[in-house]
């Protein structure tokens, strides 16, 4: 199945499998754990408005100049700024990414960490006879105790084993099988989620934009949500888009991504509003609503404990597809630009990102009043990327492709050098140029007040 081209570079070996592989990094706890989080401490339909308008009119051009870098230079993120840009400070973005890079994987592997847990716990029928106080209790004493730092770590261990393997064989397997059954799972919840009595009222919450409710940080948080549910901002895209093949479509793959990975949040959020709202639970409980609300959904199905069991099971699993992408981001620059092995550049990513999950785990225990502007290691880590360094790394992106990059040089890459046609080419690059950076400086000086 892997084919290898003349550069030594691995290609993802059909097309299909790099959809498959691009969703896969897309979905994932961004859209089932953070997605409804958000959507919850934001109001609800005022956030959803601005997510959707969001992923569609900034994240698919930048999608696809962050394609167009990747494929047109088959380079890690750093290395597609220098060869485009040969001795110009433009790599810095790349740097940028890279660093965000790190940081997610530090919370992420700390949540992801948290659905192995509950695999296990639904496993061994633990989570079914707790009360909902003992499952909130259960919860809260799980992340702060030593349980949750060894699941972090036994994450990172996955995550390392599949990276030493290779690049795309493993990943491109997997995702190919699994994400399309965890996406049958979640309709299945989803059909479950008409018959709650909450129903009506959580999809009145998801989906009735109260305008009223729109604020800078409503806005900056669906900015941050939409790019890092797409992956995107800060090269992952850009990595594994130097994988593709050349007959990959470049439009159509970024088009199928944004629509794919919005869905799965959607469906996320149908399961869970009507929960909360039918368990009369908060919407607003933050990081951990979905591990409240979900145990309730489980168990009140026959066969509670198998749903409960396979749907921690396949969310682990899609994680795992997404840290994969993430830690290709800096294993990539630390062996193209600096020269290591592989193995010692896969080492060296998994020992910073060790050293970042444990500070971000041990934020719900004995790191928890180690506080910079008020937030812990862990939401710091999140802040700070999502809503800082992703948009910012987007917004680099692109100014760079729509100014410095040559119009052929984009067209080649859409077009598959003339074989096909892609006619928004001109609507593409007056986003790229003006639209994109615009509106993402403008979120930034509203969110700091100044609009
Ligand atoms: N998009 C992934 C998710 O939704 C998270 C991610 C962010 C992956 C950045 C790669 C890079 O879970």
């Amino acid at each position: 199945m892997l084919k290898e081209i003349t550069t030594e570079r691995a290609v993802f070996a059909t097309k299909i499998g790099a959809v498959a592989t691009t969703v896969g990094s897309a979905v994932g706890l961004g859209n089932i754990w953070r997605f409804p989080y958000e959507a919850g401490v934001h109001g609800g339909g005022a956030f959803m408005i601005c997510y959707l308008s969001f992923v569609f009119i900034l994240g698919v051009p930048l999608l696809i100049a962050e394609f167009v870098m990747g494929r047109g230079t088959r380079a890690n993120v750093f290395g597609a700024y220098r060869k485009l840009r040969p001795a110009s400070h433009w790599n810095l973005f790349g740097i940028l990414g890279i660093i965000a890079s790190l940081l997610i994987i530090s919370f992420y592997a700390v949540v992801a960490g948290w659905t192995a847990e509950f695999c296990l716990a639904s496993l061994s029928g633990q989570l079914e006879f707790a009360s909902e106080e003992a499952r909130h209790e259960g919860f809260m004493t799980f992340t702060s105790g030593s349980n949750s730092v060894v699941w972090t770590l036994i994450f990172l261990a996955f995550n390392f084993m599949i990276l030493i393997g290779g690049v795309t064989k493993g990943i491109e397997r997997a995702s190919n099988i699994l994400m399309p059954i965890f996406f049958l799972l979640l309709l299945a919840f989803c059909i479950n989620s008409f018959f709650m009595p909450g129903f009506g009222e959580g999809m009145k919450y998801l989906f009735y934009p109260d305008f009223s409710k729109i604020s800078p940080s409503v806005i900056l948080g669906a900015l941050g949500q939409a790019f890092f549910s797409l992956s995107l901002g800060l090269g992952c895209m850009m990595t594994y888009a130097s994988y593709f093949s050349d007959k990959n479509r470049l439009g159509k793959t970024a088009v199928t991504t944004a629509f794919l990975d919005t869905l799965v949040a959607i469906l996320a959020g149908i399961i869970i509003f009507p929960a909360v709202f039918s368990f009369n639970l908060s919407p607003e409980a933050g990081p951990t609503l979905v591990f409240e609300v979900l145990p309730h959904i489980f168990y009140q199905l026959p066969g509670g404990m198998i749903w409960s069991t396979l749907f921690f099971l396949l969310l682990f699993l899609a994680s795992l597809t997404s840290t994969v992408s993430m830690s290709e981001i800096s294993i990539s620059y630390f062996s193209e630009e600096k020269g290591m092995s592989r193995s010692r550049a896969t080492a060296l990513s998994a020992f910073i990102s060790l050293v970042g999950a444990l500070l971000c785990a041990f934020s719900f225990g004995f790191l928890s009043e180690v506080t910079f502007f008020g937030k812990n290691f862990f939401n710091l880590f999140d802040y700070l990327s999502s809503n800082i360094a992703l948009p910012l790394g987007g917004m680099g992106c692109s100014i760079f492709v729509g100014w410095f990059v040559k119009r052929k040089f984009i067209k080649d890459q859409l077009t598959d050098f003339g074989t096909f046609k892609f006619r928004l080419l001109n609507i593409l690059i007056f986003f790229l140029r003006w639209f994109c950076p615009a509106a993402i400086f403008l979120i930034f000086l509203n969110s700091l007040g100044i609009l």
